[in-house]
């Protein structure tokens, strides 16, 4: 308990203390618990995913850990309240690094008062496949970007004294056939797009564990596949943490062992129970490996503070929770669409609106999965006692009709619930303007079979902007969606999952209260055709209209042949224009840009953003850079930003490091970056595709 020593010699003091059965404790945990109906729940565990038995007689608590990509899971099990934040996707369109410590704090608190020590959120897997069912838990397409955000959720939890990890370690990019995929992309794509979020998020944040994927890379399985996690990133990467198998990923006793995993969950597969005591006794694995597993693990609880200041249970505060899970809503909502300034609405009287759709009228939708957040009073679309199943689409009791109404108390606002189209038409009719919600609900273990909306929904949107020609389109979505009726609509409004406070931020954007300041952290295609793959690997023959469960593929071969083209990368080596490009977001006033300078020793740049409209707003400003010819790259690459508030008239002038990732390329010889001699041109403005400033970054061999 000397707090003047390392993190690390503290771990090394309570490890020579451990005896061998203790040491094989403390690498898998105690099986599947809460998460299997009728499985034992380990007596002093906190009912999370998972749980690692302590060792009292040295004071070294268990760990829980927590299931919290999007909030805390499993509320509902004990009576508890979790707080749902917007989708770390959604969130990640405000660029906001104190937003995302923020968000990373509000888990941190809750798991915290709930008597959690771990969460297990902080995906950062990229969106290379823009229908993978989990996108909504990660934070978009650039790993720069995600893992920046990423690194600083994880802050965000530590500030709590609460450890962290980040997932799925790697190229877990699809549900479809998350287990039995065996993913080719090469080193060289890989360290410069999936690995490079992993290497960034953990260059920020030291998390304390990283969580290995149910996929196979380059032949062998994340978890036990030498090159991810010896290599790169216990050896590259630096990483000082623990590596936790994904629920059942495990495969192998020795193998795993050696080529870095350290720690099995849920732990019943049982590899790292006694296989592996036999194995370290009979010397295939080396009981220093074993040393090493237990030394990281303790590492990070002494680095986290859990040992030191454990979490002791309190109240969550759920107005706290909303006023946080407002102010991120608020910064992620993208205004994509607004012809003849329909947005923002005016409160008056002469006004009325008709709210069509998605259950509008009782709340916002939420993603599934393991990130599944409990809704207070349950699923506000269905309520019924109980936590909600794993298919179901869960509604949280944030809505939009009663939040619209409140900011206009005159105006007549009417509900259609848009299953019957020709009442919604009817009401469209009768309505000043039109507001349409449609959804997307998407979950861990299936993919969107494709990018269009689900069911009737594009044919309501049609049918109500052919009535009324003030449509507005209020979107609820997993990722990115097509909308082939955009040139119909006036106004189009991406919302995300909005979590718990969603409704509120999204009527203080819609009456002009807030600003819009968000920006797209993925590109938005036309259509599936737009796409690298233009039907999800594995799901090609299937019916194209039914969600398909992963477990029901049979094992297949992935090359990503977009290499590190992903998203916006790979839509200008293409020469293809999408619907909505990377970074592009609409805001209530306009901005200028100018003066772009570029510092050849420093590396940095410097310009100038003035307001040019009428509001106060935030800009966020882009830098991009595009390598020299040497590089062979046929794209740009996202190198800083910055968000920018400004009053009406107001200028501010802008000094931003370029990323040193972003100037550089992965030589494989080598084993390491280089940065290539020659000029890069920089680029900076509103979104990846508007760049209207140009300047040349000279690198000297
Ligand atoms: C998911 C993980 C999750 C774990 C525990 C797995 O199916 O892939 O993200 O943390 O279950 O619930």
């Amino acid at each position: 308990m000397n707090k003047a020593l390392s993190p690390d010699q503290r771990a090394d003091i309570v490890a020579q203390q451990m005896t061998l059965d203790e040491k094989i404790q403390m690498v898998h945990g105690t099986g599947w618990g809460v998460l299997r109906a009728g499985d034992p729940v380990p007596a002093k565990s906190n009912f999370a995913a998972g749980y690692m038995e302590g060792i009292e007689r040295l004071g070294i608590p268990g760990i829980d850990l927590a299931d919290s990509a999007v909030g805390a899971r499993m509320a509902a099990y004990q009576a508890r309240y979790a707080t749902l934040l917007p989708s770390t996707l959604g969130a990640a369109s405000s660029w906001d690094t104190d937003s995302a410590f923020l968000y990373g704090s509000v888990i941190g608190r809750e798991l915290r008062a709930w008597g959690t020590n771990m969460s297990i959120g902080g995906g950062v897997n990229i969106t290379r496949e823009p229908r993978n069912g989990r996108n909504f838990e990660y934070a978009g397409e650039d790993p720069i970007l995600a893992g920046t955000l990423t690194g600083n959720l994880e802050k965000g939890v530590f500030s709590q004294h609460v450890m962290s990890d980040i997932k799925h370690y790697a190229l877990n990019d699809q549900e479809t056939g998350r287990t039995v995929v065996n993913v080719l992309l090469g080193k060289k794509a890989m360290r410069e797009s999936d690995l490079l979020a992993f290497e960034v998020s953990i260059g920020i944040a030291e998390p304390s564990a990283v969580m290995c994927s149910y996929n196979l890379v380059e032949g062998d399985h994340a978890c036990e596949n030498d090159y991810l996690l010896n290599e790169v990133l216990k050896k590259d990467f630096k990483f000082k943490g623990w590596v936790v198998s994904d629920w059942g990923a495990t495969h192998s006793t020795v193998k795993s062992a050696l080529n870095g995993l350290d720690q099995e969950m849920p732990g019943d597969e049982n590899y790292f129970n006694a296989p592996l005591k036999k194995a370290v006794e009979g010397g295939q694995v080396p009981e220093a490996r074993l040393n090493d597993m237990v030394h990281r693990i303790l590492r990070s609880m002494f680095a986290a503070g859990v040992v030191d200041d454990p979490p002791i249970r309190s109240v969550v505060d759920p107005f706290r929770g909303r006023d946080d899970a407002q102010h991120i809503a608020e910064e992620s909502i993208v205004l994509l669409k607004n012809a003849d300034h329909i947005l923002p609405l005016k409160a008056s009287a002469s006004n009325s609106i008709a709210i069509i759709g998605s259950h509008a009228d009782v709340g916002v939708l939420s993603g599934g999965g393991s990130a599944q957040v409990d809704a207070p009073g349950g699923n506000a679309a269905n309520p019924k006692p109980g936590g909600s199943g794993w298919t179901e689409h869960v509604y949280f009791p944030s809505s939009p009709l009663k939040n619209i109404q409140s900011h206009s108390p005159q105006t007549s606002v009417r509900y259609a619930d848009g299953m019957d189209t020709a009442a919604a038409v009817a009401l469209a009719k009768s309505s000043a303007i039109a507001i349409v919600f449609v959804s997307q609900p998407m979950q861990e273990d299936m993919d969107a079979v494709t990018i269009a909306l689900p069911g009737n929904q594009n044919a309501l949107v049609e049918a109500v902007a052919a009535a009324n020609p003030n449509t507005i389109v209020v979107i609820e979505n997993g990722g990115p969606v097509s909308m082939p009726w955009v040139d119909h609509v006036k106004g189009v409004v991406e919302m995300w999952y909005p979590g718990i406070g969603g409704a509120q931020a999204l009527a203080n954007i819609l009456f002009g209260n807030v600003n819009p300041s968000g920006k797209l952290p993925v590109t938005f295609a036309k259509d599936d055709a737009q796409l690298p793959n233009p039907v999800v690997p594995g799901l090609e023959g299937l019916p194209a209209t039914e969600p398909t469960q992963y477990h029901k593929v049979a094992p297949f071969d992935l090359r990503y042949t977009e290499g590190a083209k992903v998203g916006y990368k790979y839509f200008e080596a293409t020469h293809k224009q999408p619907l909505f490009p990377f970074g592009f977001g609409l805001s209530y006033t306009t901005y200028a840009y100018s003066g772009l300078t570029v510092d050849d020793t420093k590396r940095t740049v410097h310009f100038t953003v003035r307001n040019t409209g009428p509001h106060e707003g935030t800009e966020i400003a882009q830098v991009y850079v595009a390598l020299p010819a040497a590089a062979n790259e046929s794209y740009k690459r996202l190198s800083a930003w910055q968000r920018v508030k400004l009053a009406p008239g107001e200028s501010k002038e802008v000094t931003l490091p370029l990323h040193p990732l972003s100037l550089t390329v992965f030589n494989t010889d080598q084993n390491g970056w280089q940065l290539l001699p020659g000029d890069y041109t920089v680029t900076a403005g509103p979104s990846s595709s508007d760049n209207p400033l140009k300047a040349t970054l000279h690198v000297h061999p």
